[in-house]
């Protein structure tokens, strides 16, 4: 019974230990500087209502203006958050939409609204943490009927 008990206080110990020793494994957490001119607020039309809900459950995966969470600095969630963070980006930055043309920005704008109808973004590990960011009916139709006003517009000369 004794024997038990230490052996159980050494396992805690290293686990404490190994615990420390992720916190040193450290990915780059970064949100590059922002040209204003060159975001999708400010090289598409869109009313306020649109806005908010790319920037309430969109924005910190596909922008350089990430809210990292407090969580997002403890090893190893952080890497899973920092992954899916780069990752998005790396799809679709709206920081970055004026690095677009009309006709990938066509393709970008399709893709947002297949993805939302999909139910596939934002992703679902996201808005099990951010309950807000989860979009209704109403906020992808909303998203949807945007897209496809936004693709007329830019595809016509
Ligand atoms: C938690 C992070 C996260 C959130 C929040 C999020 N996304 Fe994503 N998104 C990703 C990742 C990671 C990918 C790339 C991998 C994939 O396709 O699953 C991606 C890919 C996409 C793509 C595909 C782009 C391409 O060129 O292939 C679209 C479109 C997209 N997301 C739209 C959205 C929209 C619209 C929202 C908000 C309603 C959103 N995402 C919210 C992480 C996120």
């Amino acid at each position: 019974m004794r024997k038990a008990l230490k052996i159980l206080k050494w396992l805690a110990l290293l686990g404490v230990v190994v615990i420390i020793g992720l916190q040193f494994v450290r990915p780059a957490r970064t949100n590059p500087a922002v040209d204003q001119s060159q975001t999708i607020y400010a090289r598409l039309q869109m009313n306020p209502q649109v806005a908010s809900i790319l920037d309430r459950s969109c924005r910190d995966c596909h922008s350089n203006t990430t809210r990292w969470p407090w969580y997002s600095n403890v090893a190893p969630v952080s890497w899973f958050v920092i992954d899916h963070v780069n990752h998005g980006r790396s799809h679709m930055n709206f920081s970055e939409w004026g690095s677009l043309d009309n006709r990938q920005a066509g393709k970008k704008l399709e893709e947002i609204c297949e993805e939302v109808e999909d139910g596939a973004m934002p992703l679902k590990s996201y808005t099990r943490l951010h309950w807000g960011a989860n979009l209704s009916p109403e906020d992808t139709k909303t998203l949807c009927e945007w897209t496809a006003t936004e693709r007329a517009r830019i595809a016509s000369p």
